[in-house]
């Protein structure tokens, strides 16, 4: 009895180590992805020829995606190749690319080896059906691309569509939901005959390569793709290239084994903390591919912040540029890069090699919150989109004190005077901005910080909500409705229940309170909302509609009413609760409650 408890135990062990010994070599395998954080996609390829327009007409699709011109604007295979006659090969250059990403700040590239047209970018033995044949060079972008990396020190990642392939008669498209027209041994007849040669190709003739990036949105099961088909790939990266990272959009889950990292949906930003490695693929307008008629681009402190918010959650973020069929960068693209290598240049550390804090991730009205630990410290980076006028930036959750603040700016750093009370840290700014898209201040504590997660965040408005997504318990469970163009974000309080919020009180003091909300029963409806002892018996009359627009447009109003006053008799935490009892059919949506010392 005694051996074989000691022999389970053994064995127990040995398979715990070699689960955590392959969990920490997939950690090392992906650290340069995940310390990475900002990487260039490319779309180019045949499509960048038709730049969106097709024999006069717009694109089929109000996505803008240029790159799917071919199956949107149903163009046959004979005219649509003769766009490889628009490449001006004298001018192309993938250097100039590489140049571009570095000055951006980007850490890798990722560029479309083959699209969802089938078309081969680079010069394939697999298909004669690739861009160097059927525009009459004998130049291969890849190679061209892959030694302008190895000179610039960027790592090199193939985008590739392993799914959808409108050239091969046995490829996938959409179109084949309603026809039916392809068995699975013709689809396998594509798989092994065009999508394993050519990976081979890629993962054997261009160096190393970091990143296998395939493109299928939905799971595998849901289309023609099988799991086996999958598992061979996953095996053929593994067998040529064991480093190489492969994307869940291979088609399976994140944690599937042989997936190293998720990727979202197009421009699909983070909303909650995520410990796996993962980032959003983005575009600066809508197309992927270049588009001529694009008009709608991203601000650069836009796209900032989408950097700044997946990495405030562990993530990263890869942006597009579609490049002409001459080669050249759009000059919108090529400003908006210009402006975050900038940016990246000066506050470069707040981004590279972080990650985000247990926070609520979108606590603070003024900005976002990134991460590190350098030489045994911890760096905690207050990334400010908004300048608060009255110069105070008021941080709630972390209770350690840090032992310096500081603001990173063109002339440097430069020292901040700063206030710690309980989970309250304010910091003293000076007029200027620290930068004028994302100011951002180095907070160093000398050991670990140590959070509340817990605690009402304070508004850089004199007081603090108490909403529906920052409650710290809620004993029933209730429907939280987000923003939805018209109506507030609220709760919708439907049963008996009570919501507690926990708040922070630096000193002495009396608190003025007030609730938003809307109802349409018939009656009025009560709540008590409590202190301590202290309570506010509240009469919330029905509130009814608002006009949106005259005539036609109405929606359910939310107002204000006054609960009074709190008195707090010291320095500390203090529970807030919401009581409510709603009659059968009643719902009260509620929009926050506002506390806010008395002037
Ligand atoms: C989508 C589109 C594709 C684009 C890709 C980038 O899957 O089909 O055109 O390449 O997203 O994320």
């Amino acid at each position: 009895m005694m051996k074989r408890t000691l022999l389970s135990l053994l064995l127990c062990f040995t398979v715990y180590a070699v689960q955590a010994q392959s969990t920490s070599d997939e950690q090392d395998k992906v650290k340069w992805f995940t310390n990475a954080r900002f990487g260039m996609f490319i779309h180019w390829g045949l499509y960048s020829a038709a730049e969106g327009i097709w024999k006069g007409e717009r694109l089929r699709n109000g996505n803008n995606y240029a790159e799917w011109i071919r199956y949107r604007n149903r163009i046959s295979e004979t005219e649509y190749v003769r766009l490889a006659k628009r490449f001006d090969w004298d001018k192309i250059d993938p250097e100039q690319w590489v140049l571009l990403a570095k000055k951006a700040g980007m850490k890798y590239i990722l560029i479309t080896a083959k699209h969802h047209d089938g078309i081969a970018i680079w010069n394939s033995k697999v298909s004669a059906n690739n861009l160097s044949k059927l525009s009459g060079t004998d130049r291969d972008v890849l190679k061209e691309l892959a030694a302008a990396c190895k000179k610039h020190g960027m790592k090199l990642g193939f985008y590739y569509s392993h799914w959808l392939d409108w050239e091969h008669p046995d490829g996938w498209d959409h179109n084949q939901e309603i026809t039916g027209r392809i068995t699975d041994e013709q689809y396998n007849k594509y798989w092994q005959g065009k999508v394993l040669p050519q990976l081979r190709e890629l993962l054997t003739n261009y160096g190393d390569i970091a990143m296998i990036w395939f493109d299928m949105w939905v799971d595998y099961k849901s289309t023609i793709v099988k799991k086996e088909q999958l598992d061979q790939v996953i095996n053929l990266i593994h067998e040529l290239q064991p480093a190489c990272l492969i994307n869940s959009r291979l088609g399976l889950p994140a944690n599937y084994p042989g997936i190293d990292f998720e990727t979202m949906g197009d421009n699909q930003l983070g909303a909650v903390y995520t410990s796996h490695p993962w980032e959003t693929s983005g575009t600066i307008a809508n197309s992927w591919g270049y588009n001529a008629l694009e008009n709608e681009y991203k601000s650069t402190s836009q796209l900032l912040q989408s950097l700044i918010g997946n990495v405030s959650l562990n993530g990263g973020f890869t942006l597009n540029i579609g490049p002409r069929a001459d080669g050249s960068v759009p000059y919108e693209d090529q400003t908006r890069l210009d402006e975050m290598g900038a940016w990246l240049d000066k506050n470069g550390e707040s981004v590279y090699g972080c990650t985000g804090l247990g926070l609520r991730p979108d606590q603070h009205d003024w900005g976002r919150i990134t991460t590190k630990t350098l030489d045994h410290k911890q760096i905690v980076y207050l990334q400010v989109y908004n300048w608060p006028l009255d110069r105070i930036l008021r941080l709630t959750g972390i209770l350690s004190k840090p032992e310096k603040a500081e603001l990173i700016t063109d002339a440097g750093k430069v020292n901040l005077n700063f206030v710690q009370t309980g989970p309250y840290t304010h910091i003293q700014l000076p007029n200027a901005a620290g930068d004028h898209l994302v100011s951002v201040i180095a907070l160093t504590y000398p050991q670990p910080v140590e959070l509340d997660e817990k605690v009402a965040a304070e508004s850089t408005f004199d007081g603090t909500a108490l909403t529906g997504s920052n409650t710290s318990e809620k004993k029933s469970s209730y429907k939280n409705v987000p923003f939805d163009g018209l109506r507030p974000s609220h709760l919708v309080i439907d049963k008996t229940g009570v919501l507690t919020w926990r708040v922070y009180i630096p000193g002495p003091g009396t608190y003025n309170a007030d609730l938003s909300y809307h109802h349409n029963s018939k009656t009025a409806m009560q709540v008590k909302i409590s202190v301590g002892d202290q309570q506010r018996l509240q009469s919330l009359k029905p509130t009814g509609k608002v006009v949106v627009e005259p005539h036609d447009s109405y929606t359910d109003e939310f107002v204000n009413n006054q609960i009074g006053e709190f008195v707090f008799p010291k320095e500390g935490f203090y529970d807030i609760t919401l009581t409510a009892h709603p009659k059968e059919q009643e719902k009260l949506l509620l929009n926050r409650i506002w506390l806010s010392k008395k002037p």
